[in-house]
């Protein structure tokens, strides 16, 4: 195969990673410059800070009003981890997964918690589990999202209004990009570094009101740390969802956090969020159709994500490579991408099959996003070829 010439075209900004994203456009150093830094995080101003954030936070996310929004320790898997150890036990639990960060959890359940009544419902990479096989008398615990395989869940219909049990979900990279029916749903977490490109420190923990019901009648028969604890004496801790954080929050990744809602909000909200992750995918969509080498990991199209768009190379001659070929394959297309400056941190993840995965949210520019399909064509080409000089 000739070699292929490069792009003329470079993306202007190389950052397709899954997490942490890129900033948001536009953003620099100056953005935080008015971080309370060197302050309490409990004097009034800090304090109005994270009020803020959370204020924002609902009125992006379209959160009902009777749901409580906290910031908590220890970004997504903080979030997660302490739903699952202050609500679980309860009831049965069907603990679904269809891609590492939700074995994860089923690990949490299964290994950690040891859960008598746990029941594990998964599917490999590129699937999805089936969600009428779920029993929503128990309570649910799933990801939104699958960010190492590119398949998410496409609504919320299989979740019956009035379900006995709790869904916990973990949306980390599905939340500012993709719809979250609340009342499908009595936990939702994410992270700030995900589709608003802030930076990596706390949790963000909604909670439904049954869901709080849960906290206030129900005692898990293990310890809880300190940075699960979300009640005191019978009584859900309040302060904690009007910004009185269990422990020191970082006020440079508050004040970077407000600066991408509030980038948020000027774009128009939810909606124009979604949209540019939308464009985005649809940018990959099309280069897909055009390249018969090139497919999506997410098997069925209702399931692919418009955030960690997953990619697999279908070229006949590559798929029937043993698979550390197929892994050094797609390993030599993203390191020379890498080295080209073109696309950072765009290889499969490390148990996912092997591939490319392309962040699309929000903060990523669908001018980049076009600029980058030529590159991967190219790359691409001279992998292969350097395979046919390897023969
Ligand atoms: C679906 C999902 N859950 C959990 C995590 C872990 O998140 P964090 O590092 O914010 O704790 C990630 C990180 O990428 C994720 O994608």
């Amino acid at each position: 195969m000739a070699n292929a010439a490069k792009p003329d075209l470079r993306p202007a900004d190389p950052r397709f990673s899954s997490g942490p994203c890129a900033k948001r456009p536009g953003w620099t150093l100056s953005a935080l410059s008015d971080a309370p830094l060197g302050r309490s995080h409990r004097a009034k101003l800090g304090k109005s800070k994270l009020a803020q954030a959370i204020e924002d936070t609902r009125e992006i996310l379209q959160v009902p009003a009777d749901y409580r929004i906290g910031i908590v320790p220890a970004s997504d898997t903080g979030a997660v981890e302490m739903a699952m150890w202050s609500l679980l036990g309860a009831r049965p639990v069907d603990m679904v997964a269809w891609e590492s960060f939700g074995s994860g959890w089923v690990t949490d359940a299964v290994k950690q918690l040891k859960l008598e009544n746990a029941r594990v419902l998964e599917a490999g990479y590129g699937e999805i589990v089936d969600f009428a096989d779920v029993n929503f008398d128990h309570d649910v615990v799933f990801t939104w999202n699958g960010t190492t395989s590119g398949v998410r869940v496409p609504n919320g219909d299989a979740i019956p209004a009035d379900r006995q049990g709790l869904t916990i979900c973990d949306a980390t990279s599905a939340a500012f990009a993709q719809d979250l029916p609340y009342d499908k749903l009595d936990v939702v977490t994410f992270s700030w570094q995900k589709v608003m490109g802030g930076e990596a420190a706390h949790g963000m923990l909604i909670l439904s009101p049954r869901a709080v019901e849960r906290l206030l009648t129900y005692k898990p028969a293990w310890p809880l740390p300190k940075i699960f604890r979300l009640t005191s004496g019978g009584k859900l801790i309040e302060g904690i969802f009007k910004g009185e954080t269990i422990n020191t929050p970082s006020m440079l990744c508050v004040e970077d956090y407000l600066d991408a809602l509030n980038w948020g909000k000027r774009i128009g909200g939810l909606e124009a969020l979604k949209a540019r992750a939308d464009a985005n995918l649809a940018v990959i969509e099309r280069f897909v159709d055009e390249n018969s080498w090139i497919g999506f990991l997410a098997k069925d199209p209702a399931t692919r994500s418009n955030t960690s768009v997953c990619l697999q190379f279908t070229d006949p001659a590559l798929v029937n490579l043993p698979r550390e070929a197929q892994d050094a394959f797609a390993k030599g297309v993203a390191t020379l991408l890498e080295k080209e400056g073109v696309a950072l941190d765009i290889g499969s993840y490390r148990d996912a099959p092997p591939g490319l995965r392309i962040w699309c949210g929000a903060t990523v520019e669908t001018a980049a996003v076009e600029a980058l399909m030529p590159w991967i064509s190219y790359a691409y080409q001279a992998q292969k070829a350097a395979l046919a000089q390897a023969a």
